[in-house]
């Protein structure tokens, strides 16, 4: 019998709870044992619960999932941050294996927690992390012992690529959009993490952290939301025969990296332009392997519930892979190097900025109060200094980089 310590019993707990009972017989002829869930931690004891549990099976002392020695594996989906860190900590400290769904937790503490379960023997892996119901962290962790990968990039914000996908899809505005988003469950109450980007450079930061081997922290990603993008931006950009999407992409650059998170305006023609809704997807370039590239649902009950127990199956297999994953390179930031095409709209543009703007621009696609223009290439450090020039608030700007 394998015996699980499940942390969190919301919208992932619950889906693992009804996976392991509806594949039960399965599991048990593939894995040659029973898997069980034997202790759930919660927050609210009190709560009322859809999931059937044995009724001594809940607590909200995490003592109890630590000191009992039948739990081998402990499953962390509670998605608090510090809590989590103690407890995923914890469990390693008494030679329990560790799944996570949790990104911002392995994003804080990524080389701590992986060092710690190495030097434990332990699995700490967290597939869900990155991309939801997708398995790509296996892929690319199998990948990188053939490999060297030289970029990433991906749509790993089911709630960004939503909102856009509808904004192209109907014209409806940011607003509009985002409410819908938010009484379909799509997005939170409060969609700052989603919509400014952060949950995305979480996950690139763990995506990039392990494709180029080296140390790549959330604050070496230079980052940009969507909150900003108008139906205007809308219309100049169905008129490009493209769309837009908030890509993330960590690149080798000589003896370093290039890492950025920004909303990206994709020709129709380009596989990104295809992902659409809340699904998500990531590709990768290895030099022997060439382009890999991952879709799928990128959150959700049962898709991530499945990336999280497919991280147990290899653990009851003993097939996950040993050692710490992450590697030692020391690699240089070369952000200020990233250069490109891009779209620049400006509310409530002055004189001034209407001149400054013709000065960069290629292709000017509207004037008045709110130019938009398409830039020649230029380096998005120099552009950014001309925007901080223009002495406007994030609002009143839509910055977006044009790949074919
Ligand atoms: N939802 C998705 O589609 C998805 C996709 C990918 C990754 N993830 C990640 O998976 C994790 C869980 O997400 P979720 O959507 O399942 O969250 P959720 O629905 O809010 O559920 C959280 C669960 O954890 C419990 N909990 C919260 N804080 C706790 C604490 N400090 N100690 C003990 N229990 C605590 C809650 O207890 P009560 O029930 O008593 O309140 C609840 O059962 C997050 O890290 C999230 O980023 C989610």
């Amino acid at each position: 019998m394998i015996n699980i310590g499940l942390l969190g019993l919301g919208t992932v707990g619950s889906g693992v709870v009804e996976i392991l009972k509806n594949r039960k017989d399965e599991l048990k002829n593939i894995t040659g044992q029973e898997i069980k869930v034997k202790k759930v931690l919660v927050k609210n004891i009190n709560k009322e619960r859809q999931v059937k549990l044995e009724k001594e099976a809940l607590t909200d002392d995490f003592e109890q999932v630590l000191s009992d020695e039948e739990i081998s594996i402990v499953v962390e989906v509670t998605g608090d941050l510090e809590l989590s860190y103690k407890y995923i900590t914890e469990s390693l400290k008494s030679g329990k294996h560790v799944v996570t769904a949790n990104k911002a937790v392995v994003s804080k503490y990524f080389e701590e927690l992986s060092s710690l379960a190495a030097e434990k023997n332990l699995a700490f892996i967290y597939e869900a992390s990155v991309g939801g119901g997708i398995p790509v962290l296996k892929p690319l962790r199998e990948q990188l012992s053939l490999n060297e990968i030289s970029e990433v990039q991906g749509i790993l914000n089911g709630t960004c690529n939503y909102i856009l996908t509808r904004m192209v899809n109907e014209g409806k505005g940011y607003d509009e959009i985002l409410k819908i988003a938010q009484e379909l469950g799509y997005a939170e109450a409060d969609p700052t993490a989603d919509v400014e980007g952060y949950d995305t450079q979480r996950k690139l930061r763990i995506l990039a952290t392990l494709s180029l081997q080296g140390k790549i922290t959330e604050e070496d990603i230079l980052l940009d939301g969507i909150s900003s993008i108008t139906s205007l931006d809308i219309d100049h950009i169905k008129n490009m025969d493209a769309t837009v999407k908030l890509i993330a992409e960590a690149s080798a650059y000589e003896d370093g990296f290039t890492a950025v998170v920004q909303p990206t305006i994709v020709k129709n023609s380009n596989y990104f332009a295809n992902v659409n809704m809340a699904f998500n997807s990531v590709a990768f370039k290895g030099d022997n392997v060439g382009e890999l590239k991952f879709y799928g649902p990128g959150a959700g009950k049962l898709p991530t519930a499945n990336a999280v127990l497919s991280d147990v199956l290899d653990i009851v297999l003993d097939i996950y892979r040993k050692g710490n994953p992450l590697g030692e390179k020391v690699l240089k930031n070369y952000n200020e190097k990233i250069r490109g095409n891009y779209y620049l709209r400006i509310s409530n543009a002055n004189e001034e900025i209407v001149h400054s703007l013709r000065a960069i621009a290629n292709n000017v696609l509207s004037l008045g109060s709110q130019p938009a223009i398409l830039t020649d290439e230029i380096e998005l450090s120099k552009l950014m200094e001309i925007i901080t020039s223009f002495n406007i608030e994030k609002k009143d700007y839509f910055l977006a980089r044009i790949i074919s």
